[in-house]
């Protein structure tokens, strides 16, 4: 839609970011052709500099920089956004007419009850979103600004379950009780719990951890883990004791837990530290 009501064609990506699994940005490119990519360049995500010489490449065929809230690549500790990168995306695109496209799909409702960088004041143009609108339904989004209205009308659209009301109605309950229930505070809170208890496990089995991005999207990495082979034994013997937490990718706190089941997923993870200290002392 940025390409629609630009007429441009270069689309900038932060190298290693996920944005789905279509031709143009899927992590593994079979069935796909160098074509697919050649209108994309790749920036380091919070690294102006290497934006601006991508941009300059572009020159006037610059359509689009799209970017997640914050780096949450898989296999990688997060990164928070630095505030000044955002503002800087935003300033870039003012003076060349692009798009900023917030893929909002990941963190959309679970940072905050609006666009992710609401609270750093950077509105985008456009945003994907996804996954937590309609809590588990099938639905996505894309909004966007009144300037690119007219792109986006342009844009050819339709498929079999285009007409998905039952998702519509699901997405509609959901923003109701997101905000009804202060979920965002909620999800904040057991994270916080989670993160902390957290630290202190790893404390007392004498493990070095590193826990990144915000406490809603929690991920926890091993120090020195090649392979993720720490990681891998953490999350099965969790797994083995009923919690799923994911060795390589971000976790999710759900608006739904209860103190109760925070208490339940650490009495799985001592054992999960347990078994990693034994792991390392043992082989
Ligand atoms: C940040 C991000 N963008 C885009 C997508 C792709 O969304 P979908 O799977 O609905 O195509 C995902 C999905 O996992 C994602 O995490």
């Amino acid at each position: 839609m940025a390409r629609a009501a630009t007429g441009r064609r270069k689309v900038l990506v932060a190298r290693g970011a996920y944005h789905g699994a279509a031709p143009w940005c899927t992590p593994v490119p079979a069935g796909t052709t160098p074509e697919d990519r050649a209108n994309l360049g790749y920036y380091r995500y919070n690294d102006l500099v290497s934006v601006q010489e991508v941009a300059d490449q572009a020159g006037d065929d610059l359509a689009a920089i799209i970017a997640t809230p914050y780096r949450h690549d898989v296999g990688q500790d997060q990164e928070l956004v630095d505030p000044a990168f955002a503002r800087g995306l935003r300033a870039l695109c003012d003076r060349s007419g692009a798009a900023l496209i917030l893929d909002d799909v990941r963190c959309g409702m679970r940072l905050h009850l609006g666009s992710s960088w609401e609270p750093i004041g950077v509105a985008p143009d456009l945003s994907a979103w996804s996954k937590a609108i309609a809590n588990g339904y099938p639905l996505a989004a894309l909004l966007g600004s009144n300037r690119f209205a007219d792109g986006a009308r342009s844009v050819f659209t339709t498929g079999s379950f285009w007409f998905s009301a039952v998702a519509m109605a699901a997405a509609l309950t959901t923003l109701d009780v997101l905000r009804s229930e202060n979920a965002v505070a909620v999800m904040a809170a057991r994270g916080h719990e989670l993160r902390d208890a957290l630290a202190e496990q790893a404390r007392r089995y004498d493990l070095a951890i590193t826990q990144s991005g915000p406490v809603q999207m929690p991920f926890l990495t091993f120090a020195a883990d090649r392979d993720f082979a720490l990681a891998n034994i953490f999350a099965a013997e969790s797994l083995r004791r009923g919690v799923f937490l994911h060795p390589r990718h971000n976790w999710f706190v759900s608006a739904a837990m209860t103190g109760a089941d925070v208490e339940y997923a650490l009495q799985a993870t001592d054992h999960a530290f347990a078994a990693v200290r034994d792991h390392l002392d043992h082989g």
